[in-house]
């Protein structure tokens, strides 16, 4: 008898296992999967896959929040959030996720997407957020805070603003991301393909049509170090390889150091290389090489400021004439050609857009504040390969090397220069308002 019954529940288990095995995560239709996610993740034996069946679509109707170790899961079909914008805010609202839609915790954590170009989307149906201008209680899509981790061949549609943030993340390798939110009516915003915070990050083989930064190397208490972000196309209105803003907060002095872009090409973006920290901020960025970067029509291709503000942001008072320090900074083999013509990009709401100072509050769930000037460029004409403005002694040794941008009129490309990087033996251009003059 106790084997009949042993054999029984056997196979009832085996019939319930045959609609969904103990590692696929269950899809019941018109229902919130999220609580489906943990379940599987633990009923699913250790070293084995927790799978997202292909050819599903799962409904992650409410913000899902893993702090697992030693688990891998595999995206084979769809991930949707809710289509209803309000439900969306009052998930968010009601989290304690700290806004992230997606959070995982833990180490030795992967995520892998699938390969099949019809299924792995994390769509969130950003378009309607878009088109509605509706930027309160927006979720950071997905929040990396992991010891370990590994993501494979993720794709993200229309997000509905941040798309993946390494949140104070230690050795993470991403690969084959794929990050779309371009979009077919209003701007984007604040669509920020990966927020790197953290140390020994290695992000590879990305595809990035965005509204706002591609990668950004980010700022908090712990510092970001030892990033590489390598073999990347970033295009749309993207804003490219962007460091900071740093420096906002006084208790947290910008410390990021060994920052390696190479092998990018910019397709039409805002910026290139950007470089951005605040007005009395204070720290250290160092040792920073973007190399091997190619241009199509990119407004603004070398960018650097040490002066950011945002008036209606403006963050915990800072020191007047502090800077952040920049040290040990190259740009090497940038090739292609400056947007002459009409530079800015999509998030230009007023006429003319070079006067207009706009700024949007982010999410102030306490974990970023992403507010920003978008941007406002004294003397800036649409010919400049290289804006670099440092503040007085603020930046050293400094190295330009093989920068050939070209304007799309035929007139010289040009320079806004501020003070001259010092102890900079190989600088590699005069620093001086006018024609850019390689040295
Ligand atoms: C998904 O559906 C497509 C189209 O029906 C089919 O060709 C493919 O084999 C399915 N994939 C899996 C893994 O079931
Ligand atoms: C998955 O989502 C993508 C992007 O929205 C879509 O093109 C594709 O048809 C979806 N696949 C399935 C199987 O629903
Ligand atoms: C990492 O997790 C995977 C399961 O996802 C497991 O197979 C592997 O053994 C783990 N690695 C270590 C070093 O524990
Ligand atoms: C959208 O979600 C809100 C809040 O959850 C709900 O009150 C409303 O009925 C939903 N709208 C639709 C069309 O489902
Ligand atoms: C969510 O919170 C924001 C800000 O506090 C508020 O404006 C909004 O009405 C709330 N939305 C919902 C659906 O709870
Ligand atoms: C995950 O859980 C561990 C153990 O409880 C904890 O130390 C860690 O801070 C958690 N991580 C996150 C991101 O919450
Ligand atoms: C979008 O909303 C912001 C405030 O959130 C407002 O300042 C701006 O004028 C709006 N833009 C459009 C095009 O409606
Ligand atoms: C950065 O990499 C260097 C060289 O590999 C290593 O010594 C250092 O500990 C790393 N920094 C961090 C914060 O992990
Ligand atoms: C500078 O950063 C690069 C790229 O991350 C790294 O390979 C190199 O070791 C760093 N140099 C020093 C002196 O730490
Ligand atoms: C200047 O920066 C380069 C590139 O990071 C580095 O190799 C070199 O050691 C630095 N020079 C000094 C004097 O620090
Ligand atoms: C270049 O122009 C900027 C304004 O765009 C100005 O602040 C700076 O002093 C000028 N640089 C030099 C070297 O004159
Ligand atoms: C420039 O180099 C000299 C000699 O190494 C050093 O004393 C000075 O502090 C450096 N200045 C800056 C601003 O880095």
């Amino acid at each position: 008898m106790a084997i009949r019954l042993a054999t029984l529940s056997l196979l009832l288990f085996a019939s319930i296992a045959w609609a969904w095995p103990a590692c696929t995560v269950v899809h019941n239709d018109g229902q919130d999967d999220t609580p489906n996610v943990y379940a599987a993740v633990q009923g699913c034996p250790a070293g084995e896959v927790v799978v997202f069946a292909a050819n599903t679509t799962y409904n992650m109707f409410t913000p899902l929040n893993l702090n697992a170790s030693d688990v891998t899961l595999s995206i084979q079909g769809n991930l949707s959030l809710p289509t209803n914008i309000t439900a969306v805010q009052a998930a968010v609202n009601a989290s304690t996720n700290g806004g992230y839609w997606l959070y995982f915790g833990g180490s030795n954590v992967t995520l892998q997407g699938s390969a099949d170009p019809h299924n792995g989307w994390i769509d969130s149906h950003g378009q309607q957020w878009w088109d509605a201008n509706n930027t309160i209680g927006r979720p950071i899509l997905l929040g990396f805070n992991v010891n370990v981790g590994y993501l494979y061949n993720l794709k993200v549609y229309k997000p509905i603003a941040w798309a993946i943030e390494l949140a104070s993340a230690t050795n993470i390798y991403a690969s084959n991301t794929l990050i779309d939110a371009s979009s077919t009516g209003s701007f984007p915003f604040n669509t920020d393909g990966f927020i790197a915070t953290g140390s020994n990050i290695v992000i590879e083989d990305s595809i990035i049509l965005n509204g706002d930064d591609a990668i950004n190397i980010g700022q908090n208490s712990v510092g970001t170090h030892n990033v590489t972000v390598r073999r990347a196309y970033m295009g749309y209105s993207s804003h490219g390889c962007s460091i900071g803003s740093l420096g906002r907060v006084p208790s947290q002095p910008a410390n990021v150091s060994n920052i390696l872009f190479e092998n990018v090409f910019f397709d039409g973006t805002l910026y290139g290389a950007r470089f951005k920290s605040w007005v009395g901020g204070t720290g250290l960025a160092k040792n920073v090489t973007f190399r091997n970067f190619g241009m199509r029509n990119v407004s603004f291709p070398l960018y650097l400021s040490q002066t950011y503000i945002d008036q209606n942001n403006p963050g915990p008072p800072r020191v007047n004439n502090a800077s952040v320090i920049m040290e040990d900074f190259t740009y090497e083999n940038f090739y292609g050609d400056i947007n002459t013509y009409s530079p800015g990009d999509g998030s230009c709401i007023s006429d003319p857009c070079w006067w207009a100072t706009i700024s949007f509050v982010g999410l102030t769930a306490g974990v970023i504040d992403l507010a920003f000037v978008r941007y406002y460029e004294p003397d800036a004409d649409g010919t400049q390969a290289v804006i670099m403005r440092c503040n007085e002694n603020a930046c050293s040794n400094f190295t330009l090397t093989n920068i050939n941008l070209h304007t799309q009129s035929g007139v010289p490309a040009t320079t806004l220069c501020n003070y001259p990087p010092v102890n900079s033996t190989n600088l590699g251009f005069l620093c001086a308002n006018g024609t850019f003059t390689p040295t």
